[in-house]
């Protein structure tokens, strides 16, 4: 039977159809809302305001559950590889031994780019941050596969040219910044095993390709893959909206996911342990100041939208800390503040009653430095492990008869009507430059 939420606005009463999700959630439907009473919701950040119906990322955040497809995140992380999930995210199912092995050839077929595309790389300054250069040259794909893809086979086809030439291009913007060679990808290796030996193998020093290494990368990417409606995401979902290819929709979820509130955590997070080692700040000291309005020292990594609890990514990032750095022979200093900050953190009475957690940022900075990942590419391997998850997204967009293009009214706030005055009658109010 329908349930019907009521309103009662101007005394006139307003009822409005109840949605249920698979996992008991539930929405007021409001798109009859403005037609039946004029009015609209207010919800800056969306923070209470459902976008869509999704089948792909289940989470709860008061009980810290994540789930792809209703696989919780535990098991995969334990027993997945990261190609094995993308094709999970993107398709709806775990694929049998033959799919997977024709997606992984698939996969190493795509993975060279285009040589006109590394002219690119040489006009960038050599400080230029590889996630400018990234999102340009996911963009600057359509121009170089601008085949209309509106077929299932063709749409695929693209989907896996994305996630196979993404890995190509981050390293390719990490060697060229350090002045190094290339390294093309090798038809021999795996996904995760060919991005590190692109990054790391030289014409000096061959890089030794380490299985624990690689099982720790298939792990960092299974745990970024996808995180329903988060910031990039929407993005995705707003920019595909307007029917703009798939390309460009990713680049713009590439640009959503830098900032320091995103994606861009991870790095912002060692920069805040590196002070805290290089300036000696007490661990009382960072906490006081993450509490203290006036002081913009915020704890990177802490807090979440969703996550009420301790994010379950966190937890499987925090135990990789241990194993890839026993496996590289490296104590990091910073794991330690991490560990005495998270431990003082958890413990006072202002995050507690915010609900704040670690968040998959905190750690996982200290799991990319141990792997020899620069800083500066820590959002880079965000971005290449939410690529499936953006695919899955915006594949989920274009199939759903609901959605049509993203277009959120407001509240206006400013001048009511007013009249234009010629120049000569204008008096100085108010400079502007
Ligand atoms: C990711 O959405 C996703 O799913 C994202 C993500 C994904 O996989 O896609 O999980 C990836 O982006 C993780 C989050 C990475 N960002 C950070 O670690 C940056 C630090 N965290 C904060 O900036 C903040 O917690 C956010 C951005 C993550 C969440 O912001 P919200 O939900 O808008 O919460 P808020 O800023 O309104 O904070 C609520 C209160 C505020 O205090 P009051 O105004 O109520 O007094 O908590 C305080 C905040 O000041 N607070 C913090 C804090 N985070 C929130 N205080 C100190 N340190 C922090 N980190």
């Amino acid at each position: 039977m329908e349930k019907f939420a009521k309103l009662i606005i101007d005394g006139q009463e307003i009822a409005l159809p109840v949605i249920e999700g698979s996992e008991g959630e539930m929405a007021i439907d409001i798109r009859e809302l403005r037609q039946q009473s004029g009015y609209i919701t207010f919800d800056p950040g969306y923070g209470n305001t459902g976008s869509c119906r999704s089948s792909i990322t289940y989470m709860d955040g008061e009980k810290g559950i994540l789930r792809y497809r209703g696989i919780p995140i535990e098991q995969l992380a334990e027993s997945s590889t990261f190609v094995e999930t993308a094709f999970l995210l993107i398709t709806g199912k775990l694929p049998t031994r033959e799919e997977l092995t024709r997606t992984s050839v698939s996969l190493n077929d795509f993975s060279p780019i285009h040589e006109n595309m590394k002219a690119f790389y040489q006009n960038y300054p050599p400080k230029a941050h590889p996630m400018g250069i990234l999102s340009a040259m996911i963009n600057a794909m359509r121009s170089f596969y601008p085949e209309l893809i509106d077929r299932e086979e063709e749409l695929n086809k693209t989907y896996l040219r994305i996630i196979s030439k993404i890995r190509t291009m981050a390293a390719m913007a990490y060697k060229i910044s350090i002045g190094q060679k290339v390294i093309y990808p090798r038809p021999d290796l795996c996904y995760c095993s060919n991005f590190l030996n692109m990054m790391f193998d030289s014409v000096v020093v061959r890089y030794h390709i380490d299985d624990e290494l690689v099982r720790a990368l298939n792990v960092f990417w299974i745990l970024h893959a996808d995180h329903e409606q988060n910031c990039s995401t929407t993005a995705v979902r707003v920019v595909g909206s307007g029917k703009v290819n798939i390309y460009s929709t990713i680049s713009a979820g590439i640009s959503a996911l830098w900032g320091p509130l995103h994606g861009g955590a991870n790095q912002a997070v060692i920069h805040m342990l590196e002070r805290i080692e290089r300036d000696g700040m007490s661990v009382e000291k960072c906490i006081a100041r993450a509490k203290d309005k006036d002081d913009d020292f915020r704890l990177m990594g802490f807090g979440h939208r969703v996550y009420k609890t301790y994010d379950p990514r966190a937890k499987i990032m925090k135990d990789m800390c241990d194993i890839v750095l026993k496996k590289v022979k490296v104590k990091d200093p910073l794991l330690d503040i991490a560990r005495r900050l998270e431990e003082a953190a958890l413990t006072d009475p202002y995050f507690r009653e915010k609900h704040l957690y670690p968040n998959v940022d905190f750690y996982s900075g200290i799991v990319l430095r141990a792997m020899g990942i620069p800083t500066k590419m820590f959002t880079v391997m965000f971005a290449i492990g939410r690529l499936p998850g953006w695919i899955a997204q915006w594949k989920e967009y274009w199939n759903d008869p609901e959605m049509k293009i993203s277009r959120p009214r407001q509240v206006y706030t400013g001048n009511t009507l007013n009249e234009y005055v010629p120049i000569d009658q204008r008096k100085e109010e108010v400079s502007i430059c």
